[in-house]
Parts: C-alpha cells; structure tokens; sequence
C-alpha cells in the first residue's frame, strides 16, 4: 500500500498535467478545470461534438458551468444549472472520488456539486449525445447531466414523469425564466407559464399532450424518448405511441438535434448541420404551440408583459406597448409596459374627464379576464364614454353590441383577428402623442 502511494505520488509529481489528460472522452480521477485558463481545454466527447467546462461569456471575466456544442460557430449551451450563476475568472471544477464533481470559486467556496452519495467515482464520462456521466468501477452510472436538463434535451435523453425543463431570462441570462415544459405525474405533456421565482404553481397552461387518461392508467403516458434518429414522441404504458416531432425528420447522421423551451416560450425543435457546408445555421423543424400569444390564465400576464399586446411573426410573439404606454425595463422587451401618464383615479380632480382623456382606437386586439365590466347592449359611443365617465376604465372592448371595460394590469393581451373587436385605449392628452386614425400595435420586440 505504502509502495502504491509513493509511487502514486512520484507520478503525480512527473506527470501532472500529461496523466490527468483528458482522451476519448474519458476524464480521469482529480481532472480539474479552471475558468479562464487558456492553455485548458474544457472536456470533449470522443468525437469533440459536446464540450463541458467553463465558456466564456460576455464579460471578460465571467464564464458559464455549462456543455455545449464545440464543432460550430454557434457553440450554443445545452446543459447548464439554473441556481448557478456566471461564475468569475479562476473558479475550478473538479472530478473526485468522494463528491464526484465540485465546483468552487476562486476563494474555494463551494457553488455546486454532483452529489453522488458517497459512491465510489471511477471517472467521468462526456459521451457523443451531450450527456456527461460519472461512472462507478463497475461501469454504473452514480450521475449524469441528462437527469437534470435545462431548458434543452437532446436525442438518447428521455424524461420521467416529474421532470421538467424551463425557459432562461433570455438569450444571454441563464437564469430562469417563466416558461416550463412539465411531463405531468398523470401522463400529460404540458407548457406553463409561472411567476418567479417563488410561486410553485403554473400560472396558466398553453399546451397539453392530452396522454393521459385516469380511468385505465394503461392509456397514459409515462415516459417522453427522444431517439437517436431524432424522433420525439410521448410513449404510453400501452406501448402505443404519441409523436411529438413530424414524419420527416433530418437524419441525424448529418444534422445535429435538440429540442428547446425557448426564452420566449416556445417549445422548438431544432436541426443544424454537423459540417459547415450550406447554411451552418440552427433551423426550425416544429414548435409548441402554434400560437403562443393565445396564453391565458387567470394569473401571470400571458406571453408578453402586463398591458403588453402580444402578435405572433414566424411562430414567435412580438410584443409591443400600447400606445401611450411605455416598457417598464427598456431592456426587456417582452416585459410589461407602465402607462406613460397616470390613469387613475386620482387624476379626475384636476379637471374633467373629456378634457383629460382620449382614445385611440386600435382592431382585432384584446385582453381577456382584465374585464369588470360588461355593457349590454352598447355601441361604440355609448362604449367609449362609458369608459371615459369611469376612472377605472382604461380599456374598453367593443364586440358583438357589447362593451368590457378594462382594468390595469392588462393581462394576456394579444392580437386576435377571429374577434371582430374594437379597442379603445385610454391616454392622457395633455402628453398624448399623435393620433392615428388607423393605428396598428408597432412592434418593439421580436425575434428575427
Ligand atoms: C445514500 O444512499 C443510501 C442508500 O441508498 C440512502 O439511505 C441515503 O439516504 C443516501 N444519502 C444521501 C445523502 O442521499
Ligand atoms: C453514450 O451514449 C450512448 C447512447 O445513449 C450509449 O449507448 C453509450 O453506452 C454511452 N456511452 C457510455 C460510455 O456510457
Ligand atoms: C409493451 O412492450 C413490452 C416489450 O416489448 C412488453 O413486455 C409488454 O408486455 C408490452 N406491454 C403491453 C401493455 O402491451
Ligand atoms: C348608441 O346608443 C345610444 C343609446 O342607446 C343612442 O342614443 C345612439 O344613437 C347610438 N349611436 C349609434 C351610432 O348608433
Ligand atoms: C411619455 O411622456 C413624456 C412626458 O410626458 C413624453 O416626453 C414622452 O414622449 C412620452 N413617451 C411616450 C412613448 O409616449
């Protein structure tokens, strides 16, 4: 034992980079990796597909625990953990026997780590599929990152009843964001919206698989597969099958695969090509749902912001203020929008309404459940003075002889052609900007 130390230690000491070298994917007990350090590569799968390490991230000196794409341009992010933040130049990751992977900053405070319960690790393993798994000497795997996905799984990965994905902030923060994908314990497949951080329970739900069936068991789903050739379908107990993805699928020999919920919300699958030639760009083979601006609940704000209008360009929603409203974050476009001058009750003393207030007119857009009020039957005049007399109204919706007066903060707002409605917004006109007879909602924020 003595003599294997020694000798242990002896190597160690002559070899300490060369015997810690990480190959075919295999990474070997005490590998470390530390943020920053040029001269380290991060560890690869055998093909050098997948990368796990540190990647840099805007800011000089800030870098992301995460897997990635390592052959394309994109290097996009496919595995990360939500409750860690950007971590600083000189943090460490470590693979070792007793706590399997550890991650510290530059201090040596621990941030994270794999728990795998006192098992023996015999080494890491960043496999071909993204995965990366630590293995015990009898080959078991004590851990592996498909287990608990981000807001991405990739083919080979399944999810379990319970499992979920959510959406990050947006494209550059990884911190959660308000969309879920949720493979329900009854067998269901569903999108949700949910406050964050603290509210545990969805908001509203804007997609069901419907597999699941209570009165025979045999007829729900229970497990969600992503195959190597790049199918997705939700498999029942039954063995029946429901298909996620459509019939044509790229083949995967020569297209990368993944399935993302979108910052945005939109649960999209994705294909690249594995070379450089034609376009090496991610492309969209099918998205969840087909219109996300429909989101509605009776809590959360829908797809946008509150008193946000949502439309939907290319699948994706765009979101845009109101006028006479302005984004509450002007960073964040999908945010929610502040009417610019006060709406409120309060304001009326100043003087009367007619000489305070003015509409403008916008069609086929609503809020639904934002109502307090409805008048029936109406007109469009009775309709707009109605709403001007009370100083709760700040919206009202004609349709159909009927008047909905609207109350802040609008929720679910989104362009809806089917309605036939008309929308009178509210403003201020002493800091009113002009008025369009024909105003349409412009856009402010839209994933091109
Ligand atoms: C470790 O595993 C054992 C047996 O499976 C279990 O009883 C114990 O609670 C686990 N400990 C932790 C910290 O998970
Ligand atoms: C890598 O993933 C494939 C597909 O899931 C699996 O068959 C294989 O066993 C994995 N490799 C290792 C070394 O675990
Ligand atoms: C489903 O398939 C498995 C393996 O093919 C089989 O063992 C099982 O009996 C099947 N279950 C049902 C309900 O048909
Ligand atoms: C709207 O209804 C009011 C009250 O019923 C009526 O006086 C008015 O003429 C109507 N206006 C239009 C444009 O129909
Ligand atoms: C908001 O109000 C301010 C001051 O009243 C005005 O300068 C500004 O143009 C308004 N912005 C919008 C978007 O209406």
């Amino acid at each position: 034992m003595a003599y294997l130390c020694i000798n242990l230690i002896f190597f160690l000491f002559l070899f300490p980079i060369s015997a810690l070298a990480q190959k075919n994917g295999i990474v070997p007990l005490g590998s470390t990796l530390t943020a920053g350090e040029t001269s380290a590569s991060p560890w690869l799968s055998p093909s050098g597909d997948f990368a796990f390490g540190f990647r840099q991230f805007q800011d000089k000196d800030l870098f992301l625990f995460s897997i990635w794409y390592y052959k394309i341009p994109d290097k996009t992010v496919v595995w990360f953990v939500y409750s860690i933040d950007l971590v600083p130049r000189g943090s460490t990751l470590k693979l070792d026997a007793r706590s399997g992977l550890v991650l510290r900053d530059p201090q040596g405070l621990q941030l994270w780590s794999a728990d795998v319960n006192s098992s023996q690790v015999d080494h890491g393993f960043m496999n071909d599929t993204g995965n990366f798994i630590l293995k015990g000497s009898d080959d078991s795997r004590l851990w592996e990152s498909f287990r608990f996905p981000a807001d991405t799984i990739l083919p080979y990965q399944d999810l379990i009843l319970g499992d979920s994905l959510s959406s990050r902030q947006s494209a550059t923060k990884f911190s959660q964001g308000r969309f879920y994908l949720r493979f329900l314990y009854d067998g269901n497949l569903v999108l949700a919206t949910r406050s964050v951080p603290t509210n545990v329970y969805d908001d509203a739900e804007y997609y069901n698989s419907q597999t699941s069936d209570p009165t025979v068991l045999l007829n729900s789903g229970y497990q969600v597969t992503f195959d190597g050739r790049g199918a997705l379908y939700i498999r029942k107990r039954n063995n029946e099958t429901k298909e996620l993805s459509p019939v044509s699928i790229p083949p995967a020999l020569e297209y990368y695969h993944r399935a993302t919920i979108d910052f945005d919300g939109v649960f999209t699958y994705y294909f690249h090509p594995r070379t450089f030639t034609g376009n090496p760009n991610w492309k969209v083979l099918w998205y969840l749902p087909e219109n996300i601006c429909f989101i509605t609940g009776e809590k959360g704000s829908g797809a946008c912001g509150f008193n946000s209008i949502c439309h939907l360009e290319h699948g994706r929603p765009a979101c845009s203020c109101p006028e006479g409203y302005i984004l509450l974050d002007p960073d964040d476009k999908y945010g929610s929008c502040l009417p610019n001058s006060s709406l409120g009750c309060g304001a009326v003393k100043e003087g009367s309404t007619e000489n305070l207030y003015d509409f403008v007119v916008i069609n086929d857009i609503d809020w639904p459940l934002s109502d307090f009020e409805q008048i029936y039957p109406s007109n469009e005049t009775v309709c707009e003075q109605a709403c001007l007399q009370d100083c709760f109204c700040v919206v009202a919706i004609f349709r159909d002889n009927s008047c909905w007066k609207k109350k802040l903060p609008l929720s679910n707002g989104r362009v809806d052609t089917s309605l036939q409605s008309k929308a009178f917004i509210k403003y201020r006109k002493s800091d009113a900007p002009s008025v369009h007879p024909t105003f349409r909602p412009v856009p402010v924020g839209s994933m091109s």
